[in-house]
């Protein structure tokens, strides 16, 4: 396996943790605290072409592959979860579809603008009542004469409230369970469209999520993502890319967790010496770093499969669980190493530990990765 990464996958990583560094962590706390939609650093992201990494250059995107995605995602995530996520859904969950699904005359109206960064989008897949059971849609697309006519409740979607562009699961047959389900492409301010208030989180507080409300919600086929009732596959598939992307997001909040506790441990003294020279201290950071570098070669394998075309359902998973799990324990132990000082908001472990809890929860909770898993395991 060969470790080394291309120029242009290094130049992409370095510009990531320049603008990360520079721009992004001497805001992080402010937005956590403030609950605070970053708008000007999504701009800045559309900029350097961070909202569409692995779009081609052709739709707008910036041209690079799944590796170079997966590093920047870590640098913008060390800095700052909340921002991480924003650019992920973008990438992942709604550039990536796009770029697999839509026709050429859709990919002109709506990816381009997506992965350029003038747009922002988001992806409605759970509901109140279906989020691991995604074939349990209740969201009903009726067809009448061209249209379809959409009803129904999602849930717990991330830039909802400022995304222009949503990509929209239904049911067009109920009866059919996941063959019956149909994706669209559903400009946002569609009559009908209906967001709820931002939901009071725990931790990527920076990152605004709600319920969408679709009332006689009218759509043409021209906004048909793929087929009719093979909305399961694109959720499915796209969900295979968002994994990754997440994987990548645990990644940043662990190695946070880990160079701030480092850090911290280097000052911080207790019996005459910095907490560091302490054993206990020293197999907490030794740790951490084996973890994190074991989740990032996981995450790297996924992308490198994705890039080459393999299928990577299970590889995701594998990242996914892995990383996000390494990220909570990461935290955990940074509180743990700062003490009093990890439980407070003046230094930034605790939005650490809060921010890490949502990668075992969204695009499929752990229990959920590891049913992935050993489905393919015992395919093969
Ligand atoms: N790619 C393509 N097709 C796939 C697929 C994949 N990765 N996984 C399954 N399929 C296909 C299967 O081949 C099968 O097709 P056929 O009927 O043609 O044979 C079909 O889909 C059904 O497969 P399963 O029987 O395995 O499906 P299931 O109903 O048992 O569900 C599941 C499988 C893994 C539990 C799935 O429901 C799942 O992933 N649930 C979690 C959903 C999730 O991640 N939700 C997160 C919401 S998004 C989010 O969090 C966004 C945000 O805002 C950040």
């Amino acid at each position: 396996m060969d470790f080394e990464l291309t120029d242009e996958q290094k130049l992409v990583q370095k510009t990531a943790a320049d603008f990360a560094r520079n721009e992004v962590l001497p805001k992080a706390a402010e937005i956590d605290r403030n609950h605070r939609h970053p708008k000007e650093l999504v701009a800045r992201m559309a900029e350097l072409g961070l909202l569409g990494v692995a779009v081609p250059e052709e739709w707008g995107g910036a041209g690079f592959d799944t590796v170079s995605y997966v590093l920047a995602m870590e640098e913008i995530s060390r800095a700052c979860a909340s921002t991480g996520v924003i650019m992920s859904v973008n990438n992942s969950l709604v550039c990536d579809p796009l770029q697999k699904f839509a026709t050429d005359e859709q990919k002109k109206e709506f990816l381009e603008p997506l992965a350029t960064g003038k747009k922002l989008g988001c992806f409605a897949l759970s509901e109140p009542e279906a989020g691991s059971d995604a074939a349990a849609q209740k969201t009903v697309a009726r067809a009448d004469g061209d249209d379809f006519v959409i009803n129904g409740i999602k849930n717990w979607i991330t830039n909802g409230p400022v995304a222009d562009v949503c990509i929209l699961h239904t049911m067009t047959a109920p009866e059919k369970g996941h063959k019956g389900i149909t994706a669209f492409i559903l400009p946002m301010d569609t009559k009908g469209v209906r967001t709820g208030p931002p939901d009071k989180k725990l931790g990527i507080r920076g990152s605004q999520s709600c319920q969408i409300f679709l009332d006689d919600v009218r759509l043409s086929k021209h906004f048909l993502l793929g087929e009719v009732g093979g909305g399961f596959k694109v959720a499915m598939s796209t969900l295979d890319g968002g994994r990754i992307g997440i994987a990548a997001q645990a990644l940043g909040i662990a190695r946070a967790s880990l160079e701030d506790a480092l850090a911290y441990a280097t000052e911080r003294k207790t019996f005459g010496k910095p907490i560091a020279q302490h054993q206990a201290i020293q197999w907490k950071l030794a740790d951490m770093a084996t973890e994190l570098d074991a989740a990032r070669l996981l995450t790297l394998q996924a992308a490198v499969m994705k890039d080459r075309g393999q299928r990577h359902s299970m590889q995701s998973a594998m990242a996914k669980v892995f990383a996000s799990e390494v990220a909570n324990r990461a935290a955990k132990e940074a509180v743990q190493i700062f003490g009093g000082n990890g439980y407070v908001e003046d230094f930034p472990v605790e939005r650490h530990f809060r921010d890490a809890k949502i990668t075992e929860i969204y695009e499929g909770t752990s229990e959920i990765q590891r049913l992935v898993i050993a489905s393919n395991l015992l395919k093969e």
